[in-house]
């Protein structure tokens, strides 16, 4: 028996104004498959990320993800979904700067419909090495720390769909595993497909056959 593919996409391209950003004639990512997008800066990345999320209209083509029509989905649909299954590492981390870690997390779990879980966001906080940061806010982070409670945030709800987008463009090596690390153990607990963009040479050993987009080599 063979398994749909968690994404599906066809004929897929997206232009801003009248140029042309992303092209993608067919591709599909099995359940639970782990795939690496790779291409210089421009080639697209962040902008099919945003698609697979549904915080993008693409200017045509069809995407399924894990039987949901993303392309055929009204925002509010799509909005929904996001809140349940999606959850987004974004190059632009998007925190909350009036809040403190702990509670940026915690708020994430409530709008995810899941139950609020302090123990799962110290747990989290602590793999990626940053458990002494959740009573500071935002500001009061580096961009590497920033970046690692970025991906707790997005792991906490076990979502279906994990994206992360340069995640560890600002990590040392340590951290860089860490993260990776977390990403993969978060994408096994809850079955999820994991799709990371990057320009990051350190972690393509980590994928198999990578996404390449705008010519990567
Ligand atoms: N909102 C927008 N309006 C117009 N052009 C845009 C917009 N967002 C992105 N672009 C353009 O689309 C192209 C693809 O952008 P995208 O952010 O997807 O690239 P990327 O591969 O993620 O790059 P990077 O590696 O620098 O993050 C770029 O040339 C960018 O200038
Ligand atoms: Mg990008």
């Amino acid at each position: 028996m063979t398994t749909a593919p968690l994404i599906s996409a066809e004929a897929l391209t997206h232009r801003y104004a009248d140029r042309v950003v992303l092209e993608l004639p067919r591709w599909q990512v099995d359940t639970g498959g782990h795939t690496l997008v790779l291409g210089p800066s421009g080639s697209g990345k962040s902008t099919l990320l945003s698609i697979l999320a549904g915080l993008l209209s693409p200017t045509s083509g069809k995407v399924l993800v894990d039987g949901f029509d993303i392309t055929g989905a009204s925002q509010r649909e799509r909005d929904a979904w996001r809140a349940r299954k999606v959850g987004f590492v974004m190059q632009r981390l998007h925190l909350i700067s009036a809040l403190t870690v702990e509670q940026n997390l915690a708020l994430a779990q409530t709008l995810a419909g899941v139950e609020r879980d302090t123990a799962r966001i110290r747990d989290t906080l602590a793999k990626l090495g940053v458990a002494g940061k959740a009573g500071q806010r935002p500001h009061e982070l580096s961009v590497g720390e920033a970046q690692r409670v970025a991906i707790a945030r997005a792991v906490l709800h076990r979502p279906a769909l994990l994206l992360a987008d340069e995640p560890t463009s600002a990590l040392d090596d340590a951290s860089c595993d860490a993260a990776l690390a977390l990403l993969e153990a978060a994408a096994a607990e809850s079955g999820a497909t994991l799709i990371v963009a990057t320009h990051d040479q350190r972690i393509k050993s980590r994928f198999g056959e990578p996404l390449l987009l705008g010519g990567a080599a």
